[in-house]
């Protein structure tokens, strides 16, 4: 998928440098370094990779995506009180992290666009309520709540945006 840094975001890969990626969180390092490979060979989370064209082997930017169920609970009453009682799916990022050196430059934004267009483009085949994402620290969740997204209920670092925000008119989007 392209994008307007004219970034590549596919799947990662045997030919990405994932030793060389490092964004100054060391467990959102160690994750592409060691683990990422074997957790999408046993089909626990997939991982997207950003890289310019005329360097594709160079990690700048990853986010994982997998699945949850959400508990009633941890959602605002209002939501619940209009849903079924029983867990709720969605989709997850677990972790989404851009390298040191481009930072602030946008790159994370449009790995988080990416990961929900990714999402929307199978709702139509598997029912997803809402997009799911963990951050690390405070700055990760001002991040997040930037675009919307709030806390469940009982983990402020798990953050939740119903996929029907992005059906809205463009004028009322957030991203
Ligand atoms: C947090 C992180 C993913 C943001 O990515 P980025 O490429 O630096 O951010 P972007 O340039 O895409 O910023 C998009 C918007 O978020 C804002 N923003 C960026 N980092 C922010 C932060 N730490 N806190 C609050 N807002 C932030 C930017 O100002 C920008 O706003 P604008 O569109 O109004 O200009 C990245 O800095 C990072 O990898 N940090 C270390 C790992 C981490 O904390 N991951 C978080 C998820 S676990």
């Amino acid at each position: 998928m392209k994008n307007h840094l004219n970034l590549i975001i596919a799947p990662l890969n045997a030919a990405h440098n994932k030793k060389d990626f490092h964004c100054n969180v060391e467990s959102l390092d160690r994750h592409i370094h060691k683990q990422a490979r074997q957790d999408i060979k046993r089909c626990i989370s997939r991982i997207f990779v950003a890289s310019f064209p005329d360097r594709p082997e160079e990690i700048m930017g990853y986010y994982s995506l997998s699945t949850l169920s959400i508990d009633l609970s941890q959602l605002p009453e209002k939501m619940s009180q209009k849903l079924p009682k029983h867990p709720i799916p969605a989709a997850l990022i677990g972790r989404l992290a851009v390298s040191k050196n481009v930072q602030k430059c946008g790159i994370g934004k449009m790995l988080l666009v990416d990961a929900i267009k990714r999402t929307l483009s199978v709702t139509d085949q598997i029912a997803i309520y809402a997009m799911v994402v963990d951050s690390v620290n405070d700055t990760a969740i001002e991040f997040y709540e930037q675009f919307g997204f709030i806390g469940l209920n009982d983990d402020r670092s798990r953050l939740f945006l119903p996929l029907k925000s992005f059906e809205l008119p463009n004028k009322h989007r957030k991203i």
